[in-house]
């Protein structure tokens, strides 16, 4: 079992991004390792000169995650943690798969075609070949397990065709260069929508900061932001079945039995009845109760610049040795003549 995954390191982390991506991390870091596997999680800095950055902001916001993860509770003794920009391999893939992946291919991403919109004419030829990259980076490790949201499952679908033709074109049947990666969607990746409008995901491009609870927000600002939640005048019911067209009231559902580990059914059973003057008190407290422990070890790390440093540089070492046989074999696959 080899899990492999990535996030983009631009923006404060919020709650969505650790009940969606980063707790499931945390999950398969333990199962991997109970069953003799290995878990690589990195941060997707070379993905984020995609589109126009501010580079200080980069390298702040890249140290940022570090330290969130950490503080979310990925270990660094059992996780691979590092960022793609001090693994060369993840750029020196990605170039030698460019001629493999098909123009035809990337034209049918769908992030690309939300991300450019009408004008695609004036793009970064990065944000087009940002799926390629992706599929360096999970084939440059031969992973089986690639933990992602429903969003990046057609980016993961376009690495095991990549990986399929080079293997056709390039290898024998009995000697693959890639294994085929296969999407893996946690079934407890919770999907948390903006607290001002339940039809939208919580982004951190949201503009309105009400719309989502930061990790690094304090009590009472968690408590202040759930109490604005946009909500509707009926008291919750006693079913999921009765939170149909309620998608703020849903949602908030959703955050409470995600935060407990436990369902929505078991959040009814228990808060049916209740009117949002007495359920909204009882998330905000239950929000404190998860992330004030991880709001202090990230602060207290965040601050530590040689810490964070040094993580990156030892899993860096670690992943240019696990990439390692792979990067050559594609080389080698590929006919170029390397001293
Ligand atoms: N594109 C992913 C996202 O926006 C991040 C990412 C980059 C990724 N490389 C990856 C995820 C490799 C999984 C595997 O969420």
């Amino acid at each position: 079992m080899r899990v492999v995954s990535g996030i983009q390191p631009t923006g404060k982390p919020h709650l969505g991004n650790y009940l969606g991506a980063i707790r499931n991390y945390v999950k398969l870091q333990d199962e991997a390792q109970a069953a003799g596997g290995t878990c690589c999680i990195f941060l997707a800095d070379l993905h984020a000169i995609s589109l126009p950055h501010d580079p200080a902001e980069l390298h702040s916001a890249t140290l940022e995650m570090v330290a969130t993860l950490v503080a979310c509770g990925l270990d660094p003794a059992k996780t691979v943690l590092f960022n793609q920009a001090q693994v060369p391999a993840h750029a020196e893939l990605q170039w030698l798969l460019m001629g493999t992946a098909r123009m035809g291919w990337l034209n049918r991403m769908t992030q690309w075609k939300d991300k450019a919109g009408k004008n695609r004419e004036g793009q970064s030829v990065a944000l087009f070949g940002y799926p390629v990259l992706q599929a360096a980076d999970v084939l440059l490790y031969q992973a089986t397990h690639v933990p992602v949201g429903e969003d990046q499952k057609q980016h993961l679908e376009l690495a095991r065709d990549i990986a399929q033709k080079f293997n056709n074109d390039f290898a024998s049947d009995e000697k693959p260069v890639f294994t085929l990666p296969d999407p893996f969607i946690p079934e407890s990746a919770a999907r948390i929508m903006s607290l001002r409008d339940g039809s939208k995901k919580m982004s951190k491009s949201d503009p309105s900061d009400m719309s989502r609870i930061s990790l690094t927000d304090d009590a009472d600002t968690m408590a202040q932001k759930v109490k604005k939640a946009k909500t509707d005048p009926e008291p919750l019911p006693g079913e999921v079945a009765g939170l149909e067209g309620r998608p703020e009231a849903l949602n908030l559902v959703t955050i409470y039995a995600a935060l407990g580990e436990t369902t929505p059914e078991a959040v009814l059973a228990e808060h049916g009845g209740q009117g949002f003057g007495q359920f909204k008190p009882a998330l905000a407290e239950k929000l404190v109760e998860v992330l004030a422990p991880i709001r202090n070890r990230f602060v207290e790390l965040n601050d530590d610049r040689e810490e964070l440093d040094a993580i990156l540089a030892r899993g860096a070492a670690q992943a240019r040795e696990m990439g390692r046989p792979t990067l050559d074999a594609a080389y080698t696959a590929l006919g170029l003549v390397r001293g």
